[in-house]
């Protein structure tokens, strides 16, 4: 057998063996396949597709091919949340310390921002000193003793999918399915979460275009951790414009303490829609009864207490969850106005872009960010609006004239506005 006879199988259409599969990832991880075949090999799928049953095999050898963390004997429900990715989607942060006064253990593994979208690790590190590289042991231990922990993966969890995602990255080949669904749900079941709900996003900022195709993955990778033993859910969201009303990494952790603060917004409602379906399958009670006790949480602070906890846990300056200069925004600001009078229209991807241009997120792989860079939205997409009248603000320290140029392209004006609903669908245990 040999990684060109796998490659040249599946240029031609043909459904691999669970022989071949698994002998194309070990030689992503032992190194014997190179950047190149990867790429043909990406390409191949993205074009040819593949069965669901190879894309099983394709999650199962990719999780194999680093070191897969063992449920630990602690007692409670372990629960994880994994978005497709976002701009201004700040749930996690909301979410786990909600979950965790609620009793429902968090063990999160998280990423770094990812071509115009934001990584919550990123996000986290605006908490002076906060670690994210915590060994197993350490993550494991945080979560027995305060509930949560939210970190990145080491280097030994899942290799092959490391490699063959720089490739994907830089080849044209994220978009496919089968590649984001073996990607995405490798890494989690490199962990240990008993529950784990699914954020699927679709839309202009997303991935996945078309609502159809991102439920598409959504049922596959539900499929796929119910064959591997997890309960799974999965919430199908437009990603048409910004969730929150900030982006950038000081301004969306500004924002997430805001709703643990009793703020109500989109960023609050779809927090509380994926705390509600979780703490309801974790703890076993109804959804009104877990959505009722995440409010509570909420209002009498316990979750906010919860943030400041994990945060000094995992080393970050704790001061910062209750006084936000301590998140500053960048010293320039321009004010963005709306081009026309009518319905506002407002581009996820294209303001993503902007952030990351203006030094917010990478351009590369290890690119320092600065997290002081923030877009603030004033008007919500679908708001009636008048020419001229302030649309949003823009904190930069470099000036960018492209990344201000795609900052004011993002804000359209239309007639007529046709709203999305914040969850499209969403697939329950039973589904
Ligand atoms: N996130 C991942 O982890 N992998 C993908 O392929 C896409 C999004």
């Amino acid at each position: 057998m040999t990684a060109y006879d796998i490659i040249d199988a599946k240029k031609r259409g043909m459904a691999l063996s669970e022989e071949q599969i698994r002998f194309f990832v070990r030689g992503i991880a032992d190194g014997s396949v190179s950047d190149v075949q990867i790429a043909a090999f990406c390409m191949a799928v993205l074009l040819r597709g593949m069965t669901d049953g190879e894309c099983f095999v394709l999650t199962d050898a990719m999780t194999r091919s680093g070191e897969v963390a063992p449920r630990p004997n602690f007692t409670g429900i372990c629960a994880d949340k994994h978005s497709t990715g976002g701009v201004s989607d700040s749930t996690t942060l909301v979410l786990v310390p909600v979950l965790c006064a609620l009793g429902v253990r968090c063990a999160k593994y998280s990423g770094r921002g990812l071509g115009h979208t934001g990584g919550t690790l990123d996000k986290l590190e605006s908490f002076k000193g906060f670690n994210v590289n915590l060994s197993a042991e350490q993550f494991e231990r945080q979560v027995e003793k305060i509930g949560g922990a939210v970190a990145g993966q080491t280097n030994s969890t899942v290799p092959a999918d490391k490699r063959m995602y720089a490739v994907r990255d830089v080849t044209a080949t994220v978009d496919s399915i089968p590649l984001i669904a073996s990607s995405v749900m490798s890494k989690k079941l490199a962990s240990f979460a008993d529950v784990i709900l699914l954020d699927v996003k679709y839309g202009d900022g997303a991935f996945m275009h078309s609502p159809a195709d991102a439920e598409k993955l959504a049922r596959l990778m539900v499929s796929i951790g119910r064959k591997a033993g997890r309960k799974m859910c999965a919430a199908v969201t437009c990603m048409d414009s910004p969730l929150g009303d900030s982006i950038g990494c000081n301004a969306e952790v500004r924002e997430a303490v805001a709703v643990l603060k009793g703020k109500k917004n989109d960023l609050a409602k779809l927090s509380l829609f994926h705390c509600e379906k979780l703490a309801s399958l974790a703890l076993g009670i109804s959804e009104a009864e877990a959505r009722a006790r995440a409010e509570e949480s909420i209002a009498s602070g316990a979750a906010l207490k919860k943030l400041a906890e994990i945060v000094e846990a995992q080393g970050g300056d704790v001061r910062a969850v209750y006084d936000e200069s301590l998140l500053p925004l960048a010293k320039h600001c321009e004010v963005i106005r709306a081009p026309g009078s009518g319905r506002l229209k407002i581009s996820a991807l294209a303001l993503g872009k902007a952030c990351c241009a203006l030094g917010g997120g990478r351009q590369k792989e290890g690119d320092e960010i600065d997290h002081s860079v923030a877009i603030l939205l004033k008007r919500r997409a679908g708001d009636p609006v008048q020419e001229g009248e302030t649309v949003a603000e823009v904190y930069y320290n470099k000036r960018e004239e492209d990344a201000l140029a795609s900052a004011r392209g993002a804000f359209e004006i239309v007639q007529t506005y046709e709203p999305q609903p914040l969850v499209y669908s969403y697939i329950g245990e039973e589904d």
